[in-house]
């Protein structure tokens, strides 16, 4: 896309029905993010951040509204092309990471790779030179489990990277602050930022210090997004 729009949600609305209650999650977004930004949604437990998220991804398909990343129409896609796409075009680190725990860093890093056809090779090298970047190199043979909650996410940020994606959707977990405040997470997503102009990162964060250097914070409040401290 020439303008540099990555991804255009118009009049997204979500909303989920148990028994008789409708809960409106989503009212009537619309949000542009354009490459090379790094953009950053807070907002309290259960405002719909994940659900938002999910639904960029293309895991979940808004109940109205349309959105376009990378230049398709997600609403044009059937299951197989959103399986492809979503493998190519988007790097997805989970608020639970989703590692898969009989899988050691490396195995787990080089799946996406696979997937996309990779060579085993190729994708090993890739996965070593994305885990070196995140400073896992000497945890490359430890399964999941045996990792901290900071290593977990960084592996998880090390396989969501693996294929170059041009949005990379990173959902920070709530609990365990303080392993993800400090200079590091941030020190790597402004790293991410500045080497690469094309892709835009979409993340969401608890951590006031990391919204206040992103390129565009926002919060979602009663199913809308507003500027952050407007
Ligand atoms: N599959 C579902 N079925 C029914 N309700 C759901 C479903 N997924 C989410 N919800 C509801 O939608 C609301 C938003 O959930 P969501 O997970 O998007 O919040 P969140 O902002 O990510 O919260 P947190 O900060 O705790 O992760 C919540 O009230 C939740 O209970
Ligand atoms: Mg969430």
């Amino acid at each position: 896309m020439n303008d540099g729009l990555i991804l255009e949600m118009s009049g997204i609305s979500k909303n989920y029905r148990l028994g008789n209650n409708t809960i409106e999650v989503i009212k009537e977004i619309n949000w542009q993010v354009h490459r090379g930004e790094w953009a950053v949604i807070v907002g309290a437990s259960g405002s719909g951040k994940t659900t938002l998220l999910n639904m960029a991804g293309l895991l979940e398909r808004p109940d109205r509204g349309t959105i376009r990343a990378v230049g398709y129409d997600y609403a044009r896609f059937s299951a197989r092309e959103a399986a492809r796409f979503r493998n190519r075009k988007i790097g997805f680190v989970f608020q639970s990471y989703c590692l898969l725990p009989e899988l050691n860093v490396l195995e787990n890093t080089v799946l996406p790779a696979l997937m996309a056809g990779t060579s085993r090779r190729e994708a090993e090298k890739k996965a070593r030179q994305w885990l070196d970047r995140l400073g896992l190199s000497g945890r490359l043979k430890h399964r999941a489990p045996e990792l901290s909650g900071g290593e977990q996410q960084r592996a998880a940020i090390a396989r969501a990277l693996i294929n170059d994606p041009d949005l990379l959707l990173t959902d920070e977990p709530t609990g365990n602050l303080d392993l993800h405040t400090g200079e590091e997470i941030l020190a790597l997503f402004r790293d991410l930022r500045d080497n690469d102009p094309d892709r835009a990162i979409i993340m969401i964060t608890h951590n006031p210090e990391i919204a206040r250097s992103a390129d565009s914070a926002y919060e979602l409040f009663d199913g809308r997004l507003r500027p952050l401290g407007a």
